[in-house]
């Protein structure tokens, strides 16, 4: 028997869409089968986020949290690009600085400044053997693991549904012709880490593109050839992921290879996503500008490939500033290679990806952890309601309850459950707990308890041992 191995794309939320996007969508459905003409296809965009939405693409560019006071930089921000990065602050070192102590201040200020401009979101990056906290560097094993886990379920929830693509692994293979994995902390934690990541994040926040992020694998090489292989792996396993994301940091040693635009298009074979994540050619003049013109080129003529993020706003603001590697000078005014890669964008033909799963490639994969318990009251009633999604692994779970106010609303709840022997709670958020064992209860904060009718809030609990089975019921006050 043959079975296709691509398994089809999953659905996911789209971004604060291009516009043109949707007039797209939206002529289709008028003219239904029809050839399109569309106003402003054949026009020139003025800005890159204009232009690449007229492609149905997004352009981004990495953001520093502590420049969103510069107005200069928000001005170029703000009017040229509709996705943004943070460049450092969604890493674990800056979210996680302590165990199972989140600070989400300067990620926040970037996503507040995204979701207020109409940006979409790209969140990198959830697991990397780099920018890791001094307390995550010193774990090793099934200690590291779940910490690894424990990480992606908190940040990815807390931004849930904000996050347009998730680079849930980044860097993960060595460079040379090994095609091995590169060894590291998470490495060593066994070569199924990768996919665990991956099926925390989905658990985290299900409506995400899920992405695989790397350098060096921008043309086909050793290493590319074995991030293709586990792509593919993972298709055919039903691991949860979308996207691979290109990060395209070139200059004269690592040029644009010549096989840019077929590298990205047998990735895009393979049922994902394809993605341009941190793009920046060192140089200068018209040799860079005709770079950045071929990596549009590249990126507008793979239906696939969504988008385009450089890694940065100015020279002066990129992390290898002395190659001068991005679109605007020091004072902000526009280079050659701008030009160029606005001219690109304008002149580019190629296919706009698909806004929606198209018609005869629906969306088949499940969630990977569903609901394990229907509400315990109906909706509708008074009093409350609570469901539960477990991701679990070898030795530990993360428990996420979801309590919903029946038809009075509450001025507060408890959800009580009974754990299996050997299981034990050994932190919660968005709740107080009471025991650790057994019979346990969960009583909300502060600032969850009042909901309206039909109104929920979600809190979440990690334990050691299993989780398999349990039953919340929810009390409100
Ligand atoms: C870089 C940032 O730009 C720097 O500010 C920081 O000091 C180091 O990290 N690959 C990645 C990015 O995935 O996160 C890196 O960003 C650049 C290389």
């Amino acid at each position: 028997m043959s079975m296709d191995p691509v398994r089809p794309d999953r659905q996911k939320r789209m971004g604060p869409g291009p516009r043109v996007a949707m007039v797209l969508a939206a002529a289709g459905a008028l003219v239904a089968g029809a050839a399109l003409t569309l106003p402003g296809t054949a026009s020139a965009g003025t800005t890159l986020g204009a232009s690449a939405a007229e492609k149905g693409r997004y352009f981004g560019t990495a953001v520093a949290a502590n420049k969103l006071s510069d107005s200069v930089y928000v001005g170029i921000l703000n009017r040229e690009f509709n996705s943004v990065t943070a460049e450092n602050e969604m890493k674990w070192d800056a979210t996680e600085p302590s165990q199972n102590s989140f600070n989400f201040s300067n990620a926040d200020r970037i996503v507040n400044h995204a979701q207020s401009n109409g940006m979409r979101i790209r969140g990198h990056a959830l697991a990397w053997h780099q920018q890791q906290p001094g307390w995550a560097q010193s774990l090793s094993g099934t200690a590291l693991r779940n910490a690894m886990l424990n990480h992606i379920t908190r940040v990815a929830t807390y931004y849930r549904g904000k996050i347009d693509s998730w680079d849930v692994v980044n860097e993960a293979f060595a460079d040379g012709n090994t095609g091995a994995r590169r060894d590291s902390n998470l490495q060593r934690t066994g070569n199924d880490w990768i996919e665990a990541a991956f099926r925390a994040a989905d658990a985290a926040d299900p409506g995400a593109k899920l992405c695989y992020n790397d350098y060096n694998t921008d043309g086909q090489n050793a290493k590319s050839n074995a991030v293709y292989a586990m792509v593919q792996d993972f298709k055919s396993r039903g691991v949860p992921i979308d996207c691979v994301g290109f990060q395209s940091h070139f200059n004269a040693q690592s040029p644009v290879p010549s096989d840019y635009q077929a590298n990205l298009q047998r990735f895009a074979n393979l049922g994902v996503e394809v993605q341009i994540t941190e793009l920046d050619i060192e140089g200068s003049g018209t040799a860079q500008a005709n770079n950045y013109q071929r990596v549009v080129q590249a990126c507008l003529a793979v239906s696939r490939c969504a988008g385009i993020t450089v890694w940065g706003i100015r020279d002066t603001d990129s992390w290898r500033a002395s190659g001068t590697p991005l679109l605007f000078d020091g004072s902000g005014n526009k280079k050659p290679a701008y030009t160029s890669t606005l001219n690109a964008l304008n002149a580019g033909g190629g296919t706009p990806p698909p806004t929606t799963t198209p018609p005869g490639n629906p969306p088949t994969t499940p969630p990977t952890t569903p609901p394990t318990t229907p509400p315990t009251t109906p909706p509708g009633g008074a009093g409350c309601s609570a469901s539960v999604s477990l991701n679990s692994w070898n030795g530990g779970f993360v428990a996420t309850v979801r309590v919903t106010a029946g038809s009075s609303g509450t001025n507060g709840w408890t959800v009580s459950l009974t754990l299996p022997g050997g299981a034990a709670v050994t932190n919660t958020w968005n709740a107080s707990a009471s025991g650790t064992t057994g019979a346990v209860s969960f009583r909300n904060v502060a600032y969850n308890g009042r909901l309206t009718a039909g109104q929920s809030t979600e809190f979440g609990f990690q334990g050691t041992g299993s989780a398999t089975g349990i039953t919340p019921t929810c009390t409100a006050s």
